[in-house]
């Protein structure tokens, strides 16, 4: 048997599309732009083509955005001073800071600076209190898009037992605080392993909803799965590839050869869970414009 794909890009263009009708609505009734400023420190080639592909997201659904570039070797005060520029500056209601920030600079205390009102990636820790207390103002972006093509593709967590592998705090630890509320489209038996736990092929083995967000491919192997399962490879691997121009190719987490052929329903990588991410950051900058004209 062959699984559903969940094809995270249809979802995420849903969603773009209704972003962007929403847009349109506030602009013409409230004469109101909702703004995201991307804050890009160094030259990592990855983040680089991150935030070029979050502006251009923005720029299609009408959301006006801004980059702030900043050296490699920008000090952490420099950071903050640019955030405390951004937090009080009306043209923008997002602030998204790409991570990961050079080794100099602690993430945490640049986090801690953002004005929460305007932390789309829902990273500072009074918004992370408000997803785990269950009334979040912003759903962290990786996340909120693993629900939304749940959802949207059939797949309802409440009730399901969720194994997650992976407790980032942009990916794992937010996802199993979303999936455990007692709330419509959450309500999950939550599991969530990593690489304390023992032997997570038991865990697997018994989930009908798997989150892969570990960042090393093939982790998930075929006999670690069940028919009845439904997986989410959140995993951005290159991988060498010399049959692809550039000699690389991008894959999950996720055996998806092998796994495909055994379980109910799996998201493909690319074009699964990354495009559900950069729609969902759409929905929240949105949203901060709405939550700062009291719309
Ligand atoms: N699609 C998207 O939009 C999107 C967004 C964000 C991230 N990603 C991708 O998702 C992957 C994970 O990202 P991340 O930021 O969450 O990574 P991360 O911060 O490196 O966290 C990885 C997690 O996986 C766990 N882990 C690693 N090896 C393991 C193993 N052998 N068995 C069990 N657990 C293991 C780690 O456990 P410990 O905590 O015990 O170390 C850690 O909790 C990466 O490939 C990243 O590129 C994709």
């Amino acid at each position: 048997m062959t699984a559903e794909i969940i094809n995270g890009q249809e979802i995420a263009s849903e969603v773009r599309n209704e972003v962007a009708k929403k847009v349109q609505l506030l602009k013409n009734k409230n004469e109101i732009t909702p703004g995201l400023a991307a804050v890009l420190v160094g030259d990592d080639p990855a983040s680089q083509v991150y935030v070029r592909n979050k502006g251009r997201a923005c720029d299609e659904v009408g959301i006006y955005n801004e980059t702030f570039r900043l050296e490699q070797s920008a000090t952490q005060l420099e950071l903050i001073s640019l955030i405390e520029k951004l937090n009080v500056d009306p043209k923008f209601d997002g602030i998204l800071v790409q991570l990961p920030l050079p080794s100099h600079i602690n993430e945490k205390e640049v986090i801690i600076r953002l004005e929460p009102s305007k932390d789309v990636d829902g990273l500072h820790p009074y918004n992370v209190g408000k997803l785990l207390e269950g009334s979040p103002l912003f759903v962290p972006a990786t996340p909120f898009g693993v629900q939304t093509m749940l959802l949207r593709s059939g797949y309802d967590p409440s009730g399901k037992h969720v194994v997650i592998v992976g407790r980032s705090q942009i990916v794992g630890k937010p996802l199993a605080a979303l999936l455990m509320q007692k709330e419509a489209g959450a309500n999950a038996t939550v599991t969530l392993c990593h690489t304390g736990t023992p032997d997570i092929a038991v865990f697997t083995r018994t989930a009908d909803i798997l989150v892969a967000a570990i960042g090393r491919p093939n982790s998930i192997t075929e006999d670690m799965v069940s028919a009845n399962t439904v997986v989410i490879d959140v995993g951005i691997n290159r991988i060498p590839d010399v049959s692809t121009k550039s000699g690389m190719r991008l894959v999950g987490d996720v055996d998806f050869e092998a796994v495909s052929r055994k379980v109910k329903a799996i998201s493909p990588v690319p074009r699964g869970v990354g495009p559900m991410t950069i729609a969902m950051l759409l929905a929240n900058t949105l949203k901060a414009a709405e939550h700062h004209n009291n719309k």
